[in-house]
């Protein structure tokens, strides 16, 4: 539990029992293993396989020797079902589990929304992108958008997802700890969702002005309940980072987590391009992404894979997207992109698909 609460009594929490916490545990452990020794696995077997034969050159050459790997195999069918059974097993899944606290869970929600007044701003005319409208991201029926207890399900999947039984909130540290020593008035959390990445922004940086925006009201509403169990003011707002209501150099800094991947290519650079408006001069836009790897064939069929098999469409896109050029094209001053140190570290995660994050700082 975060340090900052302040009552026990106020937390909303997905009502666990042992079994549940034990069950998810175990999910944790098959997605580590998954992502850890399979993967190795899996890139040596597909050297051996390749042998003394050409290399493939393009991923239409790669997938074929790809399919034929148990590992391949394996990996695949972890990817798809890990995920499933995490959401939809009728007695352990989260979707059964928190729904057996259905009325209880959406009066708090509701409860806190009232209470935030202007604080939190939904938008009930906002259309959503097709693009974000008609994907299960993550294999999350429905999207994080359309039920009111969506934002708590994906608060609670981070669990399983976050690698190397890593508290789930490390990742918003370790992020933090990439950017420059220094103060900022206003900041903006791009795709704010539960608004945890807000929550641990606000722990180091309590001189900051905190905004966060978000297209999934039941994930707003879930942040505001979270600001106020940590006597936290947040302002969020129901918005498209494509179209922003804030005016022009309103921001110090914007930050995002992993949120590139998630948006076709048209999108997103129109997304680059709004952020930077709404960034004052000198402004950070700063946050990690997957890498797009080696750019070998082999990463970017694996890749792909992933894509169809966590529902995560436009990963395959977002390798071939040149992030440098298109920060560019909208104006941005500087761009820097870095591998994601600290997820290099062999205490977090060894060898796997992570050693190609990278981060991406850009400036205005
Ligand atoms: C990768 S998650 C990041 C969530 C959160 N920051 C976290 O740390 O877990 C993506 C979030 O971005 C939101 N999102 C996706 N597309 C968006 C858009 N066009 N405008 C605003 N929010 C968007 C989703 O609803 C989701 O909450």
């Amino acid at each position: 539990m975060p340090d900052s609460l302040r009552n026990d009594k106020d937390i909303l929490e997905v009502p666990e029992s042992r079994d549940f916490r034990a069950y998810h545990a175990f999910l944790r452990s098959c997605r580590n293993f998954m992502e850890g020794p399979l993967v190795q696995q899996m890139g040596s077997a597909y050297d051996e396989s390749i042998g003394d034969v050409a290399a493939p050159q393009t991923i239409e050459e790669a997938q074929p020797v790809l399919d034929d790997l148990l590992e391949f195999q394996l990996y695949s069918w972890c990817f798809r079902h890990f995920q499933r059974f995490k959401y939809h097993r009728p007695d352990y899944g989260i979707f059964d589990t928190v729904n057996q606290d259905r009325d209880h869970i959406i009066a708090e929600l509701e409860s806190a929304a009232e209470s935030a007044g202007d604080d939190l701003r939904l938008d009930d005319s906002l259309e959503l992108p097709e693009y974000y409208r008609f994907v299960d991201f993550h294999q999350h029926s429905g999207g994080v958008h359309s039920d009111p207890l969506d934002g708590l399900s994906y608060e609670f999947g981070r669990r399983t997802t976050n690698p190397a039984h890593m508290d789930p909130n490390l990742i918003y540290r370790l992020s933090y700890s990439q950017f420059p020593d220094r103060a900022f008035d206003k900041v903006l959390d791009w795709g704010t969702g539960h608004g945890a990445g807000l929550i641990e922004w606000q722990k180091i940086h309590p001189e900051s002005e905190c905004y966060g925006v978000d297209l999934s009201a039941p994930c707003l509403k879930l942040a505001q309940k979270r600001a106020q169990e940590h006597g936290f003011k947040f302002k969020l707002s129901q918005q498209d980072i494509e179209h922003l209501d804030f005016e022009d150099d309103t921001f110090d800094c914007i930050f995002h987590l992993f949120m590139f991947h998630e948006i076709p290519p048209v999108n997103l650079k129109n997304a680059l391009r709004e952020a930077r408006r709404v960034l004052k001069p000198g402004g950070l836009f700063i946050g990690p992404e997957f890498g797009q790897g080696d750019g070998s064939p082999m990463f970017r069929a694996v890749q792909q894979s992933h894509a169809w098999n966590n529902n995560e469409t436009y990963t395959a896109a977002w390798i071939d997207f040149d992030m440098d050029k298109a920060a560019r094209d909208v104006g941005f001053k500087t761009v820097s992109i870095e591998p994601f140190k600290p997820y290099h570290s062999d205490k977090v995660k060894k060898g796997s698909r992570v050693t190609s994050w990278r981060f991406y700082q850009l400036e205005k």
